[in-house]
């Protein structure tokens, strides 16, 4: 069992599932409705949870949703020490359609809440970690946060999740030990294989791990930029229910995966059957390590 500290949000997630995406301007019934705690860092925390002591660095809202998102956390025995509280406002919320036909998942998101600040993130004794995870956010501070881990332990490994495309964020990939990119974030860069990406961007990180989970055509991984790009494919469940979080829950896998000292491609494999795991059923309590 390890001490994984993962940095970034958690939300309320209010997911209505439908039969079909509505058309814009129409009015549509929900099939069903489920209120949970979301987010990138705190889903993929979630996941660790059953093999590892996570603990949660994030802004937290004393508020009734706050409370809610603080249940979830507890009943993963996530530790939320090293949150920063807020005696007022509103835990970010996503509105979510989880379409039934396909089980994609289109997220409109509300946040008016301060980021985790590099103050906030310093008071951390960060010996009490075996790993780092980082959402690629709040740019500025979270590079402060990276430089800060090196300097005080280079030794700790550092993952850092890009899934959403953000002004500078390119600034972050030369110092984790491990990148997480999204498909998503790969495309918008104007790649259309992650091949293509991982060999264009081996001089902003030559220093890292490249991950990519790449949807129904599974995932690509490499050592370091310039070796050799390992595939596996996806393991689709037989029936998809709801691919909120496949993306989180993969990178959860990779880091257990590493933390156990596994090779890249037994991970990228591990990783790819736990996110179609996730995508079979609802929520994240149905996936499993073996
Ligand atoms: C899924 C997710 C949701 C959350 C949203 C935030 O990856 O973390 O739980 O609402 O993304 O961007």
């Amino acid at each position: 069992m390890s001490r994984i500290l993962g940095v970034g949000i958690a939300t309320l997630d209010i997911i209505n599932r439908v039969a079909d995406y509505p058309t814009e301007d129409s009015e549509v019934r929900v099939l069903s409705q489920r209120v949970c705690r979301g987010g990138n860092a705190t889903n993929t925390l979630t996941v660790l949870s059953q093999a590892h002591q996570c603990s949660w660095a994030g802004v937290w809202v004393d508020e009734p949703d706050g409370q809610r998102i603080l249940e979830d956390l507890q009943a993963h025995q996530i530790d939320v020490q090293h949150c920063r509280i807020l005696p007022q406002g509103k835990m970010p919320t996503s509105y979510i359609c989880l379409n039934q036909s396909n089980g994609s998942r289109t997220i409109v998101h509300h946040r008016d809440l301060p980021e985790l600040s590099i103050a906030d993130f310093q008071a951390i004794d960060l010996s009490a970690f075996d790993w780092v995870h980082l959402e690629g956010r709040n740019i500025p501070d979270t590079l402060k946060m990276l430089h800060h881990i090196k300097q005080q332990q280079p030794q700790l490994p550092v993952s850092l999740e890009v899934e959403k495309p953000r002004d500078d964020i390119e600034r972050l990939f030369s110092i984790p030990d491990v990148l997480l990119f999204s498909r998503h974030f790969v495309q918008h860069q104007g790649f259309s294989s992650a091949k293509a990406f991982f060999t264009a961007i081996h001089q902003q990180a030559p220093q890292a791990m490249l991950f990519c989970a790449w949807g129904e055509q599974g995932a690509y991984a490499v050592q370091k930029p310039l070796s050799r790009v390992l595939h596996a494919p996806a393991y689709p469940p037989a029936q998809v229910v709801d691919t909120l979080g496949a993306g989180d829950t993969f990178n959860a896998a990779v880091i257990h995966g590493l933390l156990q000292g596994r090779t890249t491609s037994d991970i990228l494999q591990t990783a790819c059957r736990l996110a179609g795991e996730k995508c079979g059923c609802l929520g994240f309590d149905g996936v499993h390590f073996t």
